[in-house]
C-alpha cells in the first residue's frame, strides 16, 4: 500500500462509488488529522456546518448532552421524528430514551448475540463454508446481505408472506429485506445539507416502516420471551416503543454490517494481512491461548468462552481493526442545542455539527491484522456517549462469524471480482466474489 494513502485504494474506490463529494471530505478530514495545520481541529464548511476528525473532539461532542443533540437539525433523531411522529422525542433523548437504554441493556449482550447469530445463521454459514471448501467460489458481500437480512426477520419476528411455501426466511426473502432497509436508509441520502425532509421522502418512509414493522404487533403481544419482541415485552417495553425499536434495529443494522462483513474480507486480502492472521490463529490454537472459535467449523461446535473485544483472539482484533479502518457509520451528525466551545471553535445554537468519524479512526494508520487497541478513537465507530451503539455486539458476532467461516481452513482466499455499490449511504461492496485458490 501507498504508505501515503490512508488505507488501501480499493477502499478510497469504494468510499468514492458511494458519494464522491463524502469521500473528498473524509480523505481531507483524515489528512487533517495526520498532519495538522494552526488552528481549531473544527472547521466550519460551506453548506455542510461545522466538522471535526478529531476523535478526542468527537467523543466530546457525543458526550456532551446539554450542548448537543441527536434531535435537533443535523441529529438522526430529527429524521425519525418526521417519519415516525413526535412521540420518537421522547424515545431518542432525554428521559424516554434513558429509560429505553436502561430497559434494553440486556438485549444484545455479548453471550444474547452469539446465541442469536448461531440460530440465525448456523446453517446457512455452514453452507457457505461447504461451498470453499468444495473448491467454489463466494459472493461475500451477497451472501451478507442474506444473513443480516435473516437476522432481521429473526429478530422482528417478520412473518413469511402470503403465498409464500417452502422454508421461511429463505435467501430470497432475507434480501428482500434487506433492500428495503437499505431503501429507508436512502431517505437520508440526501441529507448531508439539512434533515429537513419533503412530504414526498415522509411519505416513502412512512410506507417503508409500516411493512417492516407490519409483524410486530404481533410478535410483540405473542412471541416467546427467547425472541427479541418478546423480551421487548416482558421489559415492560409497550408496542408503540418496540416499533419504534424495531425501526431503528432495521437501519442502523443493517447496512453497516453487511458493509463492515464485506469491506472487512476484502481487506485481509489486499492488504495480505490474512496470512498474519492465519498464523496468529495456527499459534494461538497450538498454545491454546484463545482458542478457535465455536463457529470455526461452519456453525457447527459451541463454546462458553466469551471473549471481551480486544482480546488475544486474532479474530476478535482483526474484527475491532475491521471496523476501525472501514468505520460504515462515516460520520456522525449532532444539531447545536446550546453555545458551545469546543476544539477551541466557538458553537452557536442551532447550527449543526459533523463527526468525520471514519476520518478519525482511519488517521491511526493502515489495516493491520494485529494492531492493538487505539486508545483515541477507542470504539468510535460505534459513536459514544449515550448512544453509544446498542448492538455494536451483536455486530461484532456477526462479523466474526463471517470472518471464522472465510478462513476456517489455514488458507489464504483470493478475490476473483468485485464491484463497489454506486450512490450509497454506507459503502459497501456490491459483489466480493472470493475463492480458495
Ligand atoms: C458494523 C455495524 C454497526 C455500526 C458501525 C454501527 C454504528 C452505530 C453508531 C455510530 C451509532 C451512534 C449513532 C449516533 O450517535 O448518532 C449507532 C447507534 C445504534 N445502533 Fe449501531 N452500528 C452497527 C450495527 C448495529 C446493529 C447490528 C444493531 C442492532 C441490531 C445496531 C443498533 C443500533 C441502535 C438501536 C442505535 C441507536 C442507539 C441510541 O440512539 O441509543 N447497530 N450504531
Amino acid at each position: 500500500m501507498n504508505q501515503t494513502l490512508p488505507t488501501t485504494r480499493h477502499e478510497l474506490g469504494l468510499l468514492y462509488r458511494a458519494r464522491p463529494a463524502m469521500a473528498g471530505l473524509l480523505l481531507a478530514g483524515t489528512a487533517a488529522q495526520r498532519w495538522p495545520a494552526k488552528g481549531s481541529p473544527v472547521r466550519k464548511v460551506p453548506g455542510i456546518g461545522w466538522v471535526t476528525a478529531d476523535p478526542v473532539v468527537a467523543r466530546a461532542v457525543l458526550q456532551d448532552h446539554r450542548s448537543f443533540t441527536i434531535l435537533g437539525e443535523g441529529g438522526v433523531g430529527n429524521l425519525w421524528a418526521q417519519i415516525l411522529g413526535d412521540w420518537v422525542l421522547d424515545l431518542f433523548d432525554g428521559a424516554g430514551h434513558h429509560d429505553l437504554r436502561t430497559r434494553t441493556r440486556e438485549l444484545f449482550t455479548e453471550a444474547v448475540s452469539r446465541d442469536l447469530v448461531h440460530t440465525a445463521w448456523g446453517e446457512r454459514v455452514a453452507a457457505a463454508g461447504e461451498v470453499l471448501r468444495s473448491g467454489g467460489t463466494l459472493d461475500v458481500a451477497h451472501l451478507s446481505r442474506v444473513l443480516v437480512g435473516r437476522m432481521v426477520i429473526g429478530l422482528l419476528g417478520i412473518p413469511r408472506p402470503a403465498g409464500h411455501g417452502g422454508a421461511w426466511p429463505d435467501d430470497e426473502g432475507a434480501l428482500r429485506i434487506f433492500e428495503t432497509g437499505e431503501r429507508l436508509a436512502t431517505v437520508a441520502l440526501g441529507t448531508a445539507g439539512s434533515t429537513i425532509l419533503t412530504p414526498d421522502q415522509v411519505a416513502t418512509a412512512r410506507g417503508i416502516v409500516a411493512e417492516l414493522t407490519a409483524g410486530v404487533p404481533d410478535g410483540w403481544r405473542d412471541a416467546p420471551s427467547d425472541t427479541l419482541l418478546g423480551r421487548c415485552r416482558e421489559l415492560g417495553l409497550g408496542l408503540t416503543e418496540t416499533s419504534g425499536l424495531a425501526c431503528l434495529l432495521m437501519v442502523a443494522g443493517t447496512e453497516t454490517a453487511a458493509s463492515a462483513m464485506g469491506r472487512t474480507t476484502a481487506l485481509l486480502v489486499d492488504t495480505g494481512e490474512q496470512h498474519r492472521m492465519l498464523a496468529a490463529i495456527r499459534a494461538s490454537t497450538t498454545t491454546g491461548a484463545a482458542g478457535p472459535s465455536p463457529e470455526a467449523s461452519g456453525g457447527g461446535m459451541r463454546t462458553a468462552r466469551l471473549l471481551n473485544p480486544g482480546e488475544a483472539d486474532p479474530v476478535e482484533n482483526v474484527v475491532r481493526e475491521g471496523l476501525r479502518v472501514t468505520s460504515p457509520a462515516s460520520v456522525i451528525g449532532r444539531g447545536v442545542a446550546a453555545d458551545v466551545e469546543v476544539g477551541g471553535a466557538r458553537l452557536r445554537a442551532g447550527e449543526r455539527i459533523m463527526l468525520l468519524v471514519w476520518s478519525a479512526n482511519a488517521a491511526a494508520g493502515p489495516f493491520r491484522a494485529d494492531r492493538p487497541y487505539v486508545r483515541e478513537s477507542r470504539q468510535l465507530w460505534f459513536g459514544a456517549g449515550r448512544h453509544l451503539c446498542l448492538g455494536a455486539a451483536l455486530a461484532r458476532a456477526e462479523i466474526g462469524t463471517l470472518l471464522r467461516m472465510l478462513w476456517s481452513e489455514d488458507r489464504p482466499l483470493r478475490v476473483v471480482r468485485r464491484r463497489a455499490a454506486r450512490g450509497v449511504l454506507i459503502p459497501a461492496w456490491s459483489e466480493l466474489v472470493v475463492s480458495r485458490p
